[in-house]
């Protein structure tokens, strides 16, 4: 029997990937996406469990220990592989709560697995977590484990958070098993989310769907309290600062301005290749001000790092034709010989490399449609130590909400983000360093271990790495 633990963190992704590489090896690699970025280092610091999924079909690898955590494979099998990630979780739930900004599909199969394989994860929970322990669980593609565990194990304190937006009655009410996802969410002590605006939806949806009444600060369920409040994710900042301050870093940094020709102005795009995250509208911008002759190629170069991600989910191939094909058409209009306007990367980097580019780039563009936090502007500002650098936000990134500072744009309006991009390009340094700073002073107080305090000390469970049994 696994050695049980004090502190549990439950999520669909572990924070490493299990890949067979081009020749048949296997291979551990980083994970994908701000969920891993934001808890790794939070295990790091409290050694508990991590229980996820390894990446790949079939049999899960035994538990095994990883800086400190204990990780705890979960198995998919190829058939749930296609049903519950691919389809509910990322066909359906991933849409639905990003303002439909892609159409949901529903699948009666594709509930069935995702039911099943949330009842797993939950089975996982009971069997590691020591009596009494704290149980966090992530995300969308869990929603009804919360439920499931507190049948299991009542003696469990259960936390929730869900990293991506949680949509308005309207939206949620378009999915076939609403009250079944509701119930599972309230079964957690407690449900955290990125935004204020958010977790109003969810009181005001659990009074809607159920008549749960809202008193005290809590929903009122079974005789039981459910508090629900915002919880913005962030980045370990400190880390950030340090990486990008290292000088193997900003040599590399060097070297990619060189290797770009030197360029006035870099503009940087670091996106998993998603439809939410705007890629497309932040092209056609580009092409636009190049068309206008308000940029010109050579002055200026756009890199955009656009990572694999959910590539056998039809929405993602039909994004992957558009932008890739939207590249192809500012590269032949625009490019010169040896200097393309848009250098597209369908790749992924490790942290050191992507701190280098942000330290290299001038413009960082973030331009979601919706978007739970995005991680990735954080990153950005907390690398600007030189305090130079220029952030373009979408008014729909959750971290529009605290980096005021950058230049907010309307994903929706391109003359908006065109407006945004100018004015970014213009601006003068003194202004720039002004935004940054204030900016930085921002994350340094709230990082990601802040972030987890507050959630955790609302939980009511200890702030302090618990002892292990
Ligand atoms: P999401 O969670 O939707 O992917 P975020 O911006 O919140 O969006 O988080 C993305 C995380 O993934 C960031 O920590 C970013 O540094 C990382 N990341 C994005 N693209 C790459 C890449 N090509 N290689 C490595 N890490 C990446
Ligand atoms: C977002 C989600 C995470 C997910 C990540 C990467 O950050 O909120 O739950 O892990 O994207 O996506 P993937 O489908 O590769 O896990």
């Amino acid at each position: 029997m696994a050695e049980r633990s004090s502190f549990v963190v439950v999520a669909n992704r572990l924070p490493v990937d299990e890949v067979t590489t081009t020749d048949g090896e296997r291979q551990w690699r980083p994970s994908p996406g701000g969920l891993v970025t934001a808890l790794h280092p939070v295990l790091v610091q409290r050694r508990g469990t991590w229980i996820g999924w390894a990446g790949g079909d079939g049999e899960a690898p035994e538990p095994f220990e990883l800086e400190g955590i204990k990780i705890h494979p979960v198995p998919l099998s190829a058939d749930e592989l296609e049903r519950y990630y691919e389809g509910q979780s990322n066909a359906t739930i991933w849409p639905l709560y990003h303002d439909a900004v892609e159409t949901p599909v529903y699948k009666r199969r594709w509930r069935e697995a995702y039911r099943l394989v949330n009842q797993r994860f939950a089975q996982a929970a009971a069997d590691v977590a020591a009596e009494g322990a704290t149980v966090w669980v992530q995300d969308y593609q869990l929603q009804l484990v919360p439920a499931m565990l507190r049948d299991m194990r009542p003696d469990l304190r259960i936390g929730f958070f869900l990293h991506i937006p949680f949509p308005p009655i309207e939206l949620f009410m378009q999915m076939p098993f609403r009250a079944e996802v509701l119930r599972g969410l309230l079964g957690a002590d407690l449900v955290g989310f990125q935004q204020r605006l958010a977790a109003q939806n969810f009181v005001r949806l659990a009074r809607h769907l159920l008549g749960l009444r809202y008193e005290g600060q809590s929903i009122q369920v079974d005789g039981r309290k459910v508090k629900a409040g915002a919880f913005p994710i962030s980045i370990d900042t400190r880390d950030m600062e340090r990486m990008a301050a290292d000088p193997a870093v900003q040599a590399r940094a060097k070297q990619i301005r060189a290797e770009l020709g030197d360029p006035e102005t870099i503009i940087l795009g670091v996106d998993r290749l998603d439809y939410t995250k705007g890629i497309e509208l932040r092209l056609k911008a580009f092409r636009e001000l190049l068309a206008d002759g308000k940029l010109t190629v050579g002055d200026t170069v756009m890199v955009q790092v656009a990572t694999p991600s959910r590539e056998r989910v039809e929405h993602y191939q039909t994004l992957r034709v558009r932008v890739e094909r939207e590249v192809g058409r500012i590269n032949g209009e625009f490019g010169k010989v040896g200097v393309p306007a848009v250098h597209y990367l369908h790749q992924s980097y490790s942290r050191q490399e992507l701190a280098a580019m942000y330290v290299a780039a001038d413009i960082m563009m973030v331009t979601p449609l919706r978007d739970g936090m995005n991680l990735v502007a954080k990153e950005y500002v907390a690398c600007r130590a030189d305090a130079g650098g220029a952030l373009v936000l979408s008014e729909f990134a959750g971290a529009a909400t605290e980096l005021r500072q950058a230049f907010l744009c309307n994903p929706h309006d391109p003359d908006g983000v065109k407006e945004a991009l100018l004015r970014a390009v213009g601006a003068e340094p003194g202004e720039q360093k002004r935004r940054m700073r204030l900016m930085q002073r921002h994350l340094r107080t709230h990082d990601v271990a802040s972030w987890a305090r507050s959630f955790l000390t609302e939980l009511g469970a200890t702030d302090d790495p618990p002892a292990e049994h």
